[in-house]
């Protein structure tokens, strides 16, 4: 195989990357960027390598959520802490009903790339170049705002910084103690339709968080308690960005992708002889792999081998985003094909990106049965296959949005309408996401029993 470089990748074909017009203001981009401090560090990234080791072992589960696509437009201190929020809550209910570590990985600080089925997009017969992602260009149909302007890239790394930097002040000031956690929990449990079910799993954090502290193991005494660990992830799509970010670390003399700890590669991005796999093989970071339909057991294991030889613990992710009405039959003879292997991985269920579809009126939306289903399935699936299933990803946010149906609280189509926010996937409001929570933490407390 040829020697990996940094900018290797440059010399194989490379889907869903803009064509910029202005060749100067590129290169002027890629380097301001690369001169910029590293967002995250080798040290960080090899924790959560760590982390994951753990749970391909099935001792931790992984919990990786947050926006499809973050937004210039959409970024507040609000907007960070209710995701976080949301994460830590969810984390709460699955750590206990599963008793073991979750590992907290956000869809954020960077999550800004979006691969699109199509080039262009038409409207009223007027067609212009799909939206790519605020990193890209503008939501906007007009000429101006859908042309790629690398500058975005710059814009995209401040805020990238002021969201880390935000995230990591809650994790380690005060705002992740359980207590405060707990309290949240509660206040969700006592206005959801499905109260008594939940109910039931609060009061018992309720009675083991009373005992600790009759034991005397409390916030001030313990820093477990109030304090947190939350990595970063996005989707290593806009190679030019990923690569200015990219760093040796002077001990060790790996390469790292220091703009996020985690980086996956997409479903559309994934051929083994084009430039995304190129570039990821060479950095150490952890890779999520989406997994879709078309994936063939042959090609999974190509990727396997191309992007893991040495079989490296935590350092893959496989994301199965089958659909509920696929993964029946498509994901049984992957979990074999890994286990045929002896590859070491966490498996993660995605059950949001299979199953997309838009309404008689052309929203396009999911509905919260099929991410259930789904879901379910991907549990019973590795469970009869002797696998572990390692983890979840979802698209969601903290904010009360319109843009999955169903749920506790039934949002039907006809709701939609009133709070729909996302540049691109629906997402699961704060509701629908700590109610899919309480429903894993069901599942793995099963699982538990089972062992
Ligand atoms: C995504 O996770 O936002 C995404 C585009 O996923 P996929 O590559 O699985 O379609
Ligand atoms: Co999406």
């Amino acid at each position: 195989m040829n020697e990996w470089e940094v900018d290797s990748w440059r010399k194989r074909p490379a889907k869903q990357q803009p064509v910029y017009a202005d060749e100067a203001a590129l290169q002027e981009a890629e380097r301001e960027l690369a001169t910029l401090p590293p967002l995250v560090f080798a040290g960080e990234i090899e924790g959560l390598k760590a982390d994951l080791g753990k749970v391909s072992q099935g001792r931790a589960f992984l919990l990786q959520g947050g926006d499809c696509a973050e937004s210039f437009a959409e970024f507040s201190a609000d907007k960070v802490s209710q995701t976080f929020k949301l994460l830590l809550q969810m984390s709460v209910v699955m750590t206990f009903a599963g008793s073991c570590p979750v590992v907290k990985v956000g869809r954020i600080a960077g999550q800004f790339a979006k691969p699109r089925s199509a080039a262009t997009e038409t409207i009223d017969g007027i067609e212009r170049p799909s939206y790519r992602g605020d990193i890209i260009n503008n939501v906007e149909f007009t000429e101006e705002a859908r042309r790629p302007d690398p500058a975005r890239m710059l814009k995209a790394y401040h805020q990238s910084s002021a969201t880390l930097n935000l995230m990591r002040a809650f994790a380690m000031g005060g705002f992740a103690d359980l207590r405060n956690v707990h309290q949240w929990n509660q206040g969700f449990v006592a206005q959801t339709a499905h109260h008594k079910k939940y109910a039931s799993l609060a009061l018992q954090i309720e009675k083991a968080l009373g005992f600790m502290e009759a034991c005397g193991i409390n916030s001030a005494n313990s820093p477990q308690l109030n304090k947190t660990s939350i990595y970063t992830s996005h989707e290593a799509l806009l190679l030019n960005y990923e690569q200015a970010l990219t760093r040796r670390d002077s001990i060790s003399g790996h390469w790292y992708d220091c703009s996020a700890h985690m980086l996956w590669l997409g479903d559309r991005t994934r051929q083994p002889d084009h430039a995304h796999v190129e570039f990821l093989r060479g950095v150490r970071n952890p890779i999520g792999i989406k997994v879709g339909p078309s994936t063939a057991p042959a090609d999974l294991q190509r990727l396997l081998d191309l992007l893991n030889p040495d079989n490296e613990a935590g350092r893959i992710t496989l994301i199965s985003r089958m659909g509920s009405e696929k993964i029946g039959d498509k994901l049984p003879p992957l979990v074999q094909a890994v286990q045929g292997m002896g590859a070491d991985v966490v498996w993660c269920s995605d059950p949001m990106h299979g199953n997309t579809v838009t309404t008689s009126s052309g929203v396009k939306t999911r509905k919260v049965d099929a991410i259930l289903s789904e879901m379910e399935q991907f549990f019973e699936i590795h469970r009869a296959q002797g696998s572990y299933a390692g983890g979840v990803h979802l698209e969601m946010t903290g904010d009360s949005v319109t843009e999955c149906v169903g749920g506790a609280y039934q949002l039907t189509e006809a709701g939609l309408a009133e709070r729909y926010q996302t540049t691109c996937d629906p997402r699961l409001n704060a509701d629908q996401s700590l109610e899919l929570a309480f429903l894993i933490a069901d599942t793995l407390s099963r699982v538990k029993r089972q062992r």
